[in-house]
């Protein structure tokens, strides 16, 4: 075993104790050295975990650190990705990927010429639960997926997220904010996206927040908070997604998927774990279905630890740039859609990452 790829990390805000948590149980990477453009933010969190401090442009210039992980708000991910990239290191952002697909392709772009490596969250993909939904259906145990929805439905962030501002900014709102979770599930379950339509609507023009500490901060909304998709996959199974901040309480599943031999439910694509349930003609009922797979927790950093595998061992990243970009041009098409009326057809074909063996990151 040879030694740990250093991390350093920029963004130390509500995400990064997850990050800073789960990223110490894997054995190949290890965070030395946090910046936020809120010195403090950096200082308390590298007093509590034992890391060094430093400005944005020290840590960039440290030359023990080979991967920088991104967790800033969305504005800024493709701005830093490139700088970082442009500094020799490896990068790994949170989601979204970007605000848009220049943006995004231009990171790609300066990633392939460099000859470095660029990833993206979510990596929830590879928890035991969808690693489990995966293998049964390569498994043949639905059959060929023919149709399916996936509903994101809740009422935003500003009732708990000490700044949840940018959720309501270009680049937050339901789909960009939480549509990556089911999206990069639904592709790695399926395969890539061919052509997608949409509407979309606001139930508010701003939002009143009332989280401990901001109560009755007015947020701006400037983007839709109820986009309802329909999606074509390159496989031709039809799924319909609806992501919205604009819902109180419903009994909708997050995912099911139906195939020509059964039906699936895919518990939530923002969790490692959660309960499976496959139904099949001989069965009575839906049926609950035990995980074959580990990495069940919060383990958000999983990617960047496969990322770092991958550096090693000649191996493609599974939450990868191009996965990534590929989910990004799906939510600005179906934006589009909903704007210009009409169906979008998604250009981006990546491999499907490979399924995930547990053996690879113990
Ligand atoms: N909060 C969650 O539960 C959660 C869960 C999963 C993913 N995420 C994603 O993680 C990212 C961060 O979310 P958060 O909730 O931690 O936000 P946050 O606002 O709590 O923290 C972001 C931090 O990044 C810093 N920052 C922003 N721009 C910067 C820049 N250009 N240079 C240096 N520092 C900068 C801010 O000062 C802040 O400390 C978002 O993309 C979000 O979608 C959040």
């Amino acid at each position: 075993m040879g030694e740990p790829v250093k991390l350093g990390v920029i963004g130390c805000g509500k995400i990064s104790d997850a990050y800073f948590t789960a990223a110490a149980k894997f054995h190949n990477i290890r965070i030395t050295r946090v910046a936020d453009r809120m010195p403090e933010a950096a200082r308390s969190k590298a007093d509590t975990y034992g890391f060094t401090a430093s400005t944005v442009d020290e840590l960039l210039a440290d030359p023990e650190l080979a991967i920088i992980v991104n967790l800033t708000t969305p504005q800024s991910h493709t701005e830093l990705n490139e700088r970082i990239l442009r500094a020799g290191k490896h990068s790994y952002s949170e989601k979204p990927f970007g605000l848009d697909t220049a943006s995004g392709r231009r990171v790609l772009e300066i990633a392939r010429k460099l000859g470095l490596k660029t990833g993206s969250a979510p990596d929830t993909f590879l928890g035991g639960a969808q690693q489990t939904c995966r293998e049964l259906i390569d498994g043949g145990a639905i059959g060929r997926v023919v149709s399916g929805t996936a509903f994101m439905m809740c009422h935003g962030h500003e009732s708990w997220h000490p700044n949840p501002g940018f959720y309501y900014l270009h680049g937050g709102g339901p789909l960009f904010d939480m549509g990556p979770y089911y999206l990069t599930a639904l592709v790695n379950l399926l395969g890539p996206v061919r052509q997608v339509a949409a509407i979309a609507s606001r139930a508010f023009t701003e939002r009143v927040a009332t989280a401990p500490g901001i109560e009755g901060l007015r947020l701006p909304v400037e983007v839709d908070t109820h986009v309802a998709g329909i999606l074509e996959f390159v496989s031709g199974a039809v799924i319909t997604l609806v992501t919205s901040f604009d819902v109180w309480k419903h009994t909708c599943h997050n995912i099911e998927l139906h195939g020509t031999a059964g039906s699936l439910r895919v518990p939530d694509p923002n969790c490692f774990g959660g309960g499976i349930e496959l139904f099949q003609p001989q069965m009575q009922e839906w049926t609950p279905v035990a995980l074959t797979h580990g990495f069940t927790d919060n383990l958000r950093s999983i990617g960047v630890a496969d990322l770092a595998r991958s550096l090693s061992g000649g191996v493609p990243a599974r939450a990868s740039g191009e996965l990534a970009y590929h989910v990004l041009e799906v939510m600005e098409a179906l934006e589009r859609s909903s704007h210009e009326k009409t169906h979008i057809t998604v250009e981006s074909r990546p491999e499907r990452p490979a399924p995930l063996a547990d053996s690879e990151l113990q």
